[in-house]
């Protein structure tokens, strides 16, 4: 039996990997994420954490043990199917912002959908630019990556994220390459996004200042969860 009110949900989970040594990246974690939550994941480099967030986004597959999204057993999808399904439920937001250089802030944030335009419903472009008008960027549309701020670029690919309605949001560091002031904005946008329409953000982060501002904490040590915070 799947529990509703869990978005995301891990049982037993290991990643190892040989490399000389054996390493656990991932070591028995069973994590929980109820609907509408935001959580942080905070530990040690080298502690899971990257690790733990590429696997429920199905970037990454688990050595063993499973993970459930939004009730589907994500192990039981290959191929088309999985790639179909990260696109329709799965916002994604990275340290180093993972912007085309040679293409405007509208076209990254259309790019993930561009292929599949014609099937969607609701037109991509008008989409594109309401969110990026949404982020303070309607100005900015057709600008490249090179000619904005770090904090601008950050509000492009969380833009990008949030083109097909994703009703989960993984981060991996997303203030990590920004100063202060635009970082505490990103905090504060990505607070927003969860308050107001109710998407399940789940960052990692080193960041005290997003710590603060999340529901619960959880931290990792050596591959395990340590303390699930709440
Ligand atoms: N492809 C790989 N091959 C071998 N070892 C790997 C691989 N990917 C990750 N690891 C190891 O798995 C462990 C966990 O890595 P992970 O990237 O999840 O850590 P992290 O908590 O995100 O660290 P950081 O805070 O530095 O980003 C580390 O010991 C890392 O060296
Ligand atoms: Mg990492």
């Amino acid at each position: 039996m799947e529990d509703d009110r869990l978005i995301v949900h891990t049982e037993a989970l290991t990643k190892t990997y040989v490399d000389g040594s054996l390493i656990r990246a991932l070591d028995g974690v069973s994590l929980g994420i109820e609907r509408g939550e935001f959580i942080a994941v905070q530990g040690p480099s080298g502690s899971g954490k990257s690790t733990l967030l590429n696997v429920i986004g199905t970037l990454d597959r688990p050595t063993s043990g499973r993970v459930v999204v939004d009730g589907t057993d994500v192990g039981t999808l290959k191929g088309d199917a999985l790639a179909d399904f990260r696109r329709a439920r799965i916002g994604f937001i990275f340290q180093l912002f993972n912007l085309v250089p040679t293409l405007t802030a509208l076209e990254n944030v259309i790019l993930p959908l561009l292929p599949y335009r014609r099937g969607l419903p609701f037109d991509l472009m008008k989409r594109g630019r309401e969110l990026l008008a949404s982020m303070s960027l309607g100005a900015r549309l057709h600008h490249l990556p090179g000619q904005l701020s770090g904090g601008e670029q950050q509000r492009v690919a969380i833009s990008r994220a949030l083109i097909n309605y994703p009703r989960l949001i993984l981060a991996d560091e997303p203030t990590g390459n920004l100063d202060t002031t635009s970082g505490e904005e990103v905090v504060e946008l990505l607070r927003q996004l969860n308050n107001e329409q109710g998407i399940t953000l789940v960052v990692v982060t080193h960041d005290a200042a997003i710590a603060s501002r999340a529901d619960r904490v959880v931290h990792l040590r050596d591959g395990k969860l340590v303390d699930q915070g709440g």
